[in-house]
Parts: C-alpha cells; sequence; structure tokens
C-alpha cells in the first residue's frame, strides 16, 4: 500500500505553510467551523486527532478541555511545526502513518480527522481500525475532500470561467471512475483517492459506526463577496464532507 509523504517536500511544506498562516484559507473560514459545530464536548475526552498536521486542532481540543490529545502524523515537518507552536501539557504528537494507528493499542473517547482521508487507499480498513480504537458509544467526527471536488484529474480547468473570470461551472469527469488520481496540488502528483459518495457511505456503514450526522462545506454569501478569489467556487459544488459517527456496541 503506498504512504504518500508529500508534505516532508520542502517546496510542498513551504507552499503549506504559507496557505495556512494567510488567515483567509479553507481550512481555518471554512473546514474547522463545521467541524467544531459537529464535534461531541470535548471536556475530559481522550482524544485521538488523524494527520493532526501542524497541530491547529490538537491545540483546539486541548483549549476545550480534552484531558488528552495524541496527534499522528506521517510528516516529520508537519510534526515539527506541531511542536514548536501548538503544544500543550496534556497534548502528545508521535510521527505514525494513519494506516497502521492499529498499533496504538489504546482506547479513546473521541477521534477526529481533519482533511486526511482523502489520502488512505483502503478505507474499509482504515475505518475498522479506527472502531476498534474507540470505546463504547465514542465517536469519530472527521472531514475530507468531497468527492464531487476529487471527480477531477487535473488536465483541464476546475472551472469554466466567463471572459472576465467569473466561474460559471465546475468541471467534473469520470466520476464513477475510483481510485487514485495524480494532480497538480503545489507540485505535479500530487495523490489523492477519489471515492464515489455511495462508497463512502458503504463504507462507514460496513465497519459498524450508525452515522449520527453529514454536513457538506458551505460558506457564507458575505465571505464569498468579500474573497471572490478564494471563494468564488464554491457556491457551485461543496469542497468537502463531513460525518459525526458512532460507535454503537
Ligand atoms: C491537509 S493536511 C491536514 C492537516 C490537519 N488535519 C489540519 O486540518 O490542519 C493533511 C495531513 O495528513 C497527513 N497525512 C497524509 N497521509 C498520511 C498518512 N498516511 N498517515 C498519517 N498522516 C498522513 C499529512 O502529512 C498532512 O499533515
Amino acid at each position: 500500500m503506498s504512504k504518500q509523504n508529500i508534505y516532508d517536500n520542502e517546496v510542498f511544506f513551504e507552499e503549506f505553510q504559507k496557505i495556512r498562516d494567510n488567515k483567509i484559507n479553507f481550512n481555518d473560514c471554512m473546514e474547522t467551523p463545521i467541524l467544531l459545530s459537529m464535534l461531541p464536548d470535548p471536556q475530559g475526552k481522550e482524544i485521538l486527532d488523524i494527520g493532526c498536521g501542524m497541530g491547529q486542532h490538537a491545540k483546539q481540543y486541548s483549549d476545550m478541555g480534552a484531558a488528552s490529545v495524541l496527534g499522528i502524523d506521517i510528516s516529520e515537518k508537519m510534526l515539527g511545526y506541531a511542536r514548536e507552536h501548538n503544544s500543550a501539557e496534556n497534548i502528545t504528537y508521535q510521527r505514525m502513518a494513519m494506516e497502521d494507528i492499529d498499533c496504538i493499542g489504546r482506547q479513546f473517547d473521541l477521534i477526529t480527522s481533519s482533511l486526511v482521508f482523502d489520502y488512505v487507499e483502503d478505507l474499509d480498513a482504515l475505518l475498522k481500525k479506527i472502531y476498534l480504537l474507540l470505546r463504547e458509544n465514542a465517536h469519530l467526527v472527521f472531514s475530507m475532500s468531497h468527492p464531487m471536488a476529487t471527480a477531477w484529474d487535473g488536465t483541464y480547468a476546475r472551472y469554466t470561467r466567463s471572459e472576465s473570470g467569473e466561474r460559471l461551472y465546475a468541471n467534473i469527469s469520470n466520476y464513477f471512475v475510483e481510485g487514485c488520481r495524480k494532480i497538480k496540488w503545489v507540485l505535479d502528483g500530487y495523490e489523492l483517492y477519489h471515492r464515489t459518495f455511495s462508497s463512502l457511505l458503504r463504507s462507514i456503514i460496513k465497519s459498524g459506526f450508525l452515522i449520527e450526522e453529514c454536513q457538506e462545506s458551505q460558506i457564507s454569501d458575505e465571505m464569498r463577496m468579500r474573497y471572490p478569489a478564494m471563494f468564488g467556487g464554491t457556491i457551485h459544488r461543496p469542497d468537502f464532507v463531513f460525518f459525526r459517527c458512532k460507535k454503537t456496541v
């Protein structure tokens, strides 16, 4: 199974850091508010954050009263940033691929993951491992790229635009062709896995989870008007999908 670690590429990491350092970005303006709105109260909970990246979410959970947060990530550079900028006494950062979480050997009250499951080839296997790491009645809350956003292969423009540059349509292709897509995002050869919405639902249900909530990302009209270059396309299709899943037995 391939485990891409593009975030440790110097150029990719620097560009990603610039995106995150700019306060107007998809993570802070769109992903985080929706994910936090779906989160059970972190107070007193032992939390695992899969693909913690630069640690922003781990620090939020710690500040919200989590008993402990374990953030795991495959990228040493992302973890280095997290340790430097988003540390707290109750946060531990550990280098580990999400595919290997069965080695953790303890259970959690809440498992979260933000925009990381795009990179896993075998989502069924990952969700089964997550299920085993959760205590009874505990939750998995995660976001990932929306299937309508990943149904694009990079050989044509993401949007059809008017002469003045306004995004008229979102372009997609081969929605039903699942699997690895290599596109240009910061660098050529950026790999992610496209799966249909029904496939995604099947994987979650097959793992034994009860789906309690699902959201598709939207942003306010005000933000879209204010930052059209960044969010102008969000009217046409969702960028991210979010699930809150419960382990019922
Ligand atoms: C888009 S970033 C999201 C980071 C963080 N969750 C956030 O919301 O800011 C994706 C993260 O997933 C990590 N990642 C990619 N593949 C991984 C894997 N196989 N196992 C663990 N982490 C992985 C990357 O290193 C990166 O930190």
